[in-house]
């Protein structure tokens, strides 16, 4: 089997996509985890739309992924931090840093995320 990867040109800088999942394997408001060499990632379907934050709460290291879901933000379940699911941003404490997020790109029926074993 040849190689999975495809690099996609942003700007001046090479990112490597992966293959994460068949775009109906993830129906609205539906997550998969994905684990890497270096972190875990939740990819989620809001509404039709994907994204990708890191699966580990900044606040104190909970699995963030499994959280509520409210609109495009996700609630941590171990003490209720809340991050904005488009860019980790916080939207309430007690998190006060971002969590890392990773751009998603669709083709066909495949979804792509930015590699985080390339960070
Ligand atoms: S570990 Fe997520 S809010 Fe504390």
């Amino acid at each position: 089997m040849g190689c999975r990867r495809r690099k996609i040109c942003v700007g001046i800088v090479m990112s490597e996509f992966v293959p994460v999942a068949m775009r109906d394997e993830v129906p609205p408001g539906a997550r998969k985890l994905i684990d890497f060499d270096a972190v875990s990632v939740v990819l989620f379907n809001i509404g039709g739309d994907f994204y990708c934050i890191e699966d580990v709460c900044t606040h104190d290291g909970g699995p963030v992924g499994e959280g509520d879901i409210e609109g495009c933000s996700i609630e941590c379940p171990r003490h209720g931090a809340r991050f904005d699911l488009r860019d980790g941003s916080v939207l309430s404490m007690p998190a006060v840093v971002p969590i890392p997020t990773y751009q998603v790109k669709l083709d066909g029926n495949q979804v792509f995320i930015e590699s985080p074993d390339d960070w």
